[in-house]
């Protein structure tokens, strides 16, 4: 078997063998396959697909690449969520502590951004002392003793599935359903999850762009639960405007900490509840909205927060007062010049935007600003006079301010009749 062979079969759009991916995924992951040959590879993934046989075997061959988590000695069921990616997602920073505040544990491993989404991983690193990289002995103590832990792949967890992730990121490759399904999953079983519940994101700021497409992508994600024991249920939630009003590390922070004292946007407070009340029924708890609401206004939920970054040695001064963290240089508003309704915030630019604002990566060696970003201070849908301010922009370089300031302008569509808005729940998927 050579890996010459393995590119050109898939290029001419032939099935790959359980052995031939097998090969390429162990070859990677030590080194052994080239970095030009691997993004040769991807590429022709990505163009002509894979069949289920092929992406239940990448994904198996992902999750055994490293450690697989036993979690058993916790002697419970373990529920896990994922999204597949979104601007402004910061689901899983309020989602997660909720849950465990329900009582049930919660393991989950994350990632960083990837293309124009921002990544759980980045936004928790935002914490002054967090630490995402803690060894797998202390992960599972805290999910014993806290009930929750978020630690990101630099454990040797699933790193097939972390390097090929950098490489399709490097590749113009994120929008692959077999790559999407396969990576999701091949960390979900890696981290011991039992059941899992996922975001499958809808729209500008997703990677799919359309309802069938990402019905196609729940389809095999299930499919991949199924073959794999793992029952799994997708949401597929509206990503076309950022979701919540902040997007940008420490923004999005902040806003969690916000949305876990109950001061919640209403687009995330349905994302939150839907996942939340899915999760409870995958281990076996039957709760409604209202009860779940409940939880979050107890303070219950913010509490575990509080002491998941504690656990995680993160400084919770930060948590405690939010007006510690470091603050970009230029914070300013752009307004309205003509009056009307919010028609469309393309949730993709805005992630872009945010990316140049040094919020993310555009090359590999960057370095993330977590102080920059934007908060959105309107949706669509929404009625606007002159004047009012559409944005604050957060930056800490003059030129990229006046940049920003120009092209969200752009982004923010207004015009003369009101628009319908789209529900933030669009389907539920088992
Ligand atoms: N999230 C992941 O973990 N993997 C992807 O490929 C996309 C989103």
């Amino acid at each position: 078997m050579n890996i010459i062979e393995i590119i050109e079969k898939k290029r001419e759009g032939r099935e790959l063998s359980k052995e031939e991916i097998k090969y390429f995924v162990q070859g990677y992951t030590k080194g052994d396959i080239k970095e030009y040959q691997a993004a040769a590879l991807i590429m022709a993934i990505y163009i002509n697909g894979m069949t289920n046989q092929e992406t239940k075997d990448l994904t198996l061959e992902m999750a055994n690449s490293g450690e697989v988590l036993d979690l058993s000695t916790l002697k419970e069921t373990i529920v896990d969520k994922h999204s597949t990616g979104g601007v402004g997602d910061k689901i899983s920073l309020i989602l997660c502590p909720l849950v465990a505040a329900m009582g049930i544990k919660v393991a989950k491993m994350s990632g960083r951004g990837l293309g124009f989404t921002g990544g759980t991983v980045n936004k928790l690193e935002s914490i002054p002392g967090y630490q995402t990289d803690i060894s797998i002995e202390k992960f599972i103590e805290n999910v014993k003793e806290v009930g929750v832990s978020i630690i990101s792949q630099t454990l040797n967890l699933a790193p097939a599935d972390k390097k090929i992730y950098q490489l399709r990121d490097r590749i113009a490759c994120v929008e692959s359903i077999p790559l999407i399904a396969s990576s999701i999953m091949s960390k979900k079983i890696a981290s011991g999850a039992d059941k899992i519940v996922i975001d499958v994101t809808v729209g500008s700021g997703a990677f799919m762009q359309n309802v069938e497409s990402a019905r196609r992508l729940a389809g095999q994600i299930i499919e991949i639960g199924k073959l794999t024991n793992r029952e799994t249920v997708c949401i597929l939630t509206n990503m076309d405007e950022p979701l919540g009003y902040a997007v940008g590390n420490t923004l999005e922070v902040i806003e969690a900490i916000d949305a876990l004292k109950g001061n919640m946007p209403k687009d995330l407070e349905s994302v939150v509840l839907e996942m939340a009340q899915n999760m409870a029924k995958l281990s076996g708890r039957d709760l409604s909205k209202k009860q779940i609401q409940e939880i979050l206004k107890s303070g219950k939920a913010y509490d575990k927060f509080v002491q998941m970054v504690k656990a995680q040695k993160g400084d919770i001064s930060y948590i405690e007062n939010p007006s510690k963290f470091e603050k970009a240089k230029y914070i300013e508003d752009i307004c309205v010049e003509n009056e009307g309704y919010i028609q469309e915030i393309n949730a993709r630019e805005v992630g872009k935007l945010v990316r140049e604002l040094g919020g993310g990566k555009l090359k590999r060696a960057d370095k993330i600003d977590n102080a920059v970003g934007v908060i959105m201070k309107v949706k669509v849908g929404d009625r606007v006079e002159k004047g009012n301010a559409l944005a604050t922009i957060h930056a800490n370089d003059l030129k990229m301010l006046k940049k920003a300031k120009e092209k969200l302008s752009k982004i923010i569509k207004i015009g003369d009749s009101k628009k319908e808005t789209i529900p933030t729940i669009l389907e539920i998927i088992k």
